[in-house]
């Protein structure tokens, strides 16, 4: 009995406590708010006492960096306010948040006579892309810049942005080092790339994956994707599927089909020829042709470089050599077929009298003429050094009479 007695004593105990803790919580929910309280422990009465917005606002700042209010309880958005190229900036607050900093591509460079004193805003030419597109500027100023001069586009952080863009041209796209990317669209289509596919195949390939979403063949992603017989609807500026998952057969009813882009059977060539190599092999049928495997794009298309018995070729979209750029293999290692992929491009979209001159293994010739100058050009074909006169040839400090084409 004495046991069955505690036991309820305790259970008693337990309720009021219980009582207890909620009467404390509806006390505090439906107190007066103290607002002289230097805890931030009701935001919004904070907030509203204070005539501030309680709501982040997302579009407030554009495309500058927001922060939340530091000072009031994080209440409403901040924007922080960019200081422009030699503005003062400070390298040591003395608040704990910062409301100014140097604007995109700017750092704030220590005063070198005295580290206590304010700094200054300066793009930093220590970053590739900023330096290259100074010089540009300098050179545009000096009225010395030639006709294949191409000017890097640098994103916030003085990084290379995706897309760029070589003059009178076509535009390609590069990772944040410059590093060339799959992706390429005549220099008239730049303002519908954005090479965010080509960013996300260099990102998961570096992963070790060799599976994921489909590309357009200008780096962008493709709308309409499938896998594994499962299609659906991307929408790249959201990163959201809005449509599906369909069964493959009823692609052609998706509101992202278009008959200019896509085929019936889903697969581009070079993926669907893949698919066919692929059940070939595991059937052990015996290969006699000269033919590998098809090397595909994250478009589905054939990628540039293809191999053929002992030899490596220039390819178009379609597997078929481009001219006659090939090259034996053990000299492939290089090989990127950038030159004759873009002479391509730029001869069936009307452009051919201003198509690159390439080397018999479809790389840049090193040094290209245009209207009466002649100037060397770099692995994309873009010019480095002031250009001559055409006559003027053998100034250029990249010619060379023996083999230009030696690497
Ligand atoms: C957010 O800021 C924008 C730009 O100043 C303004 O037009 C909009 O009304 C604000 N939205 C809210 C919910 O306050
Ligand atoms: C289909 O694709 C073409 C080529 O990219 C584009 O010009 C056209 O606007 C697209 N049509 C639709 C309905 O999206
Ligand atoms: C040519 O360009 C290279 C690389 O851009 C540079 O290092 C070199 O100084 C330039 N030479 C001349 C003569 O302009």
């Amino acid at each position: 009995m004495r046991r069955v007695g505690e036991m309820l004593a305790g259970m008693l105990a337990g309720v009021l406590v219980l009582a207890g803790v909620l009467l404390v919580l509806v006390g505090v929910c439906v107190g007066e708010y103290q607002h002289d309280s230097i805890l931030c422990d009701d935001v919004q009465a904070i907030c509203d006492i204070n005539n501030l917005p309680y709501d982040k606002n997302e579009t407030l700042c554009g495309t500058r960096q927001s922060f939340l209010n530091p000072s009031e309880c994080n209440c409403g958005t901040f924007c922080l306010q960019d200081l422009a190229e030699g503005n003062e900036c400070d390298t040591k607050s003395v608040l704990s948040y910062p409301s100014r900093l140097c604007g995109p591509q700017l750092t704030c460079v220590p005063n070198p006579s005295n580290i206590d004193e304010p700094g200054t805003c300066k793009k930093n030419s220590a970053w590739p892309c900023l330096h290259l597109a100074q010089q540009y500027e300098l050179d545009e100023e000096a009225g010395v810049l030639g006709p294949g001069r191409y000017k890097p586009t640098c994103d916030d952080f003085g990084r290379y942005s995706p897309v760029q863009c070589s003059p009178s041209s076509t535009c390609y796209c590069v990772n944040p080092e410059g590093r060339r990317l799959f992706g390429e669209s005549l220099i008239a289509e730049q303002d519908k790339m954005d090479c965010r596919c080509a960013v996300y195949w260099d990102e998961i390939e570096t992963k070790g994956f060799s599976q994921g979403l489909r590309c357009l063949a200008n780096g962008n992603f493709d709308s309409l994707n499938c896998q594994d017989n499962i299609c659906f609807c991307f929408d790249k500026d959201t990163n959201t599927i809005p449509y599906g998952p369909f069964p493959l057969n009823s692609l052609s009813t998706l509101p992202c089909y278009n008959t200019s882009l896509h085929r019936e059977e889903y697969y581009n060539p070079c993926h669907k020829q893949q698919l066919l190599w692929d059940s070939q092999s595991s059937e052990n049928m015996v290969i006699v042709s000269e033919k590998r495997r098809p090397v595909c794009s994250p478009d589905g298309y054939y990628a540039s470089v293809q191999q053929l018995g002992n030899t490596a070729y220039c390819s178009d979209i379609y597997g078929n050599i481009i001219e006659d750029f090939s090259h034996t293999i053990e000299q492939t290692n290089e090989m990127t077929c950038n030159c004759a992929r873009r002479r391509q491009i730029m001869e069936e979209n009307g452009m051919g009298a201003s198509k690159p001159k390439c080397c018999p293994n479809g790389e840049y010739y090193p040094w290209q003429k245009r209207g009466l100058l002649a100037y060397c050009v770099d692995l994309n074909g873009n010019q480095y050094n002031e250009s001559v006169a055409a006559t003027d040839i053998q100034s250029l400090p990249c010619y060379n009479t023996l083999d230009p084409c030696q690497q």
